[in-house]
């Protein structure tokens, strides 16, 4: 079997990959230091999958530790890298902390990549390198705004060493998929978002409100130029995320004349405001949501979706999954760990 090294593997996203690299027939290889993971997800996994999972904990900044895990697997066929720190928030207080570990992890791996002739890169990136954008949905195509956050900065930064990469004569083939806003949980309720703390992101608060775990769940501002003032983001099933990575991989397998760089969209192609999603998941779940209307949050663009037809054409990949069914999911996941 092909060995899939997932770098950031116990992650949010990374976990709901590996489980989709198994059915792929892949073997993932996890590397995480959980810094924003919890090492109990392995054995989760172990149980959706029912197989064994090759977990190695440390960093990949720490090229002599990665260097040892490409040595000991022997033949690692592809790598997917999500490790990165990823809260925009916490990257205006500690810039250099996001530079150096989103910056210097990109590029210690694709060193010790070449090093080992390993082909293969997927490219963890974000909507967040368009900025507000002029016209809506965005394509691959639409230019990147000067990013809100030194968070969304590193991923431009990082899509760039790509392209220079590439360009130099890199011998590694990379895609960097932009996600939009990943939410939900896998269906068997056992792996999902661990927000550290009080959750930035709207669904996971949503979730803890419901749960009473949070007294309300304010809108951040409802005076924006949209159909009901609230910002619209394009929510997509971490599921349908997690199969677009073996969509990109069997891609780079199919297309291996010569190094490519590539970028995709990875969303849904629909925006949702957050009173829509607020209105959603009461309905989903039963629960009637405690809600403030507040002001704005600072560096929130107002709205974002995604044009999927470059992903759709090229990749043969489409979100599948509803976003009913991806609150319903993000709930029971929710009401589980609310059980422990
Ligand atoms: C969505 C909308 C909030 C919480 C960020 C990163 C992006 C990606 C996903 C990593 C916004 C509103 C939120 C709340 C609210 N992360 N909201 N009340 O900011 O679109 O994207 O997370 O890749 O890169 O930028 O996601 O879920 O934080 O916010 O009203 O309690 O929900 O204002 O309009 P965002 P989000």
């Amino acid at each position: 079997m092909k060995k899939i090294l997932v770098t950031g593997g116990a992650g949010f996203i990374g976990s709901h990959t590996v489980v989709e690299l198994v059915n792929e027939g892949f073997h993932p290889i996890i590397i995480d230091n959980f810094s924003n993971s919890d090492p109990s997800v392995i054995s989760n996994l172990e149980k959706i999958t029912q197989k064994p999972i090759v977990c190695y904990e440390g960093d990949i900044q720490d090229r002599p530790f990665l260097e040892k895990v490409f040595e000991m697997e022997g033949d690692i066929y592809a790598a997917i890298h999500f490790a990165a720190f990823k809260a925009v928030g916490e990257s205006v207080q500690f810039p250099l902390k996001y530079y150096r570990n989103n910056i210097e992890s990109l590029t210690v791996l694709l060193e010790v990549m070449e090093h080992f002739s390993c082909k293969y890169l997927v490219f963890s990136s974000s909507c967040t390198v368009y900025g507000q954008p002029e016209k809506l949905p965005v394509t691959e195509e639409t230019p990147r705004q000067p990013a809100e956050s030194p968070y969304g900065k590193t991923k431009q930064i990082c899509e760039d060493i790509l392209e220079d990469y590439i360009k130099s004569g890199g011998g590694v083939s990379v895609i960097s998929l932009r996600y939009f806003n990943p939410i939900g949980a896998h269906s068997s309720g056992l792996i999902g978002e661990l927000p550290i703390g009080v959750p930035a992101n709207l669904v996971p608060f949503i979730t803890q409100t419901a749960a009473g775990i949070r007294e309300k769940l304010t809108v951040f501002g409802t005076d924006y130029q949209t159909p009901d003032g609230s910002c619209i983001r394009d929510y997509i099933h971490v599921v349908d995320l997690a199969n677009a990575h073996v969509s990109a991989i069997n891609y780079l397998e199919k297309n291996n004349e010569s190094p490519l760089y590539k970028i995709f969209n990875v969303g849904v192609g629909k925006g949702y405001s957050v009173l829509e999603m607020v209105n959603a998941f009461e309905t989903v779940s039963k629960v009637k949501l405690p809600v403030f209307l507040g002001d704005r949050r600072a560096g929130d663009i107002e709205q974002i979706f995604a044009d999927t037809t470059k992903v759709e054409n090229e990749m043969g990949w489409k979100a599948k999954i509803s976003l009913n069914d991806a609150l319903k999911d993000a709930w029971k996941w929710q009401q589980n760990i609310s059980k422990k």
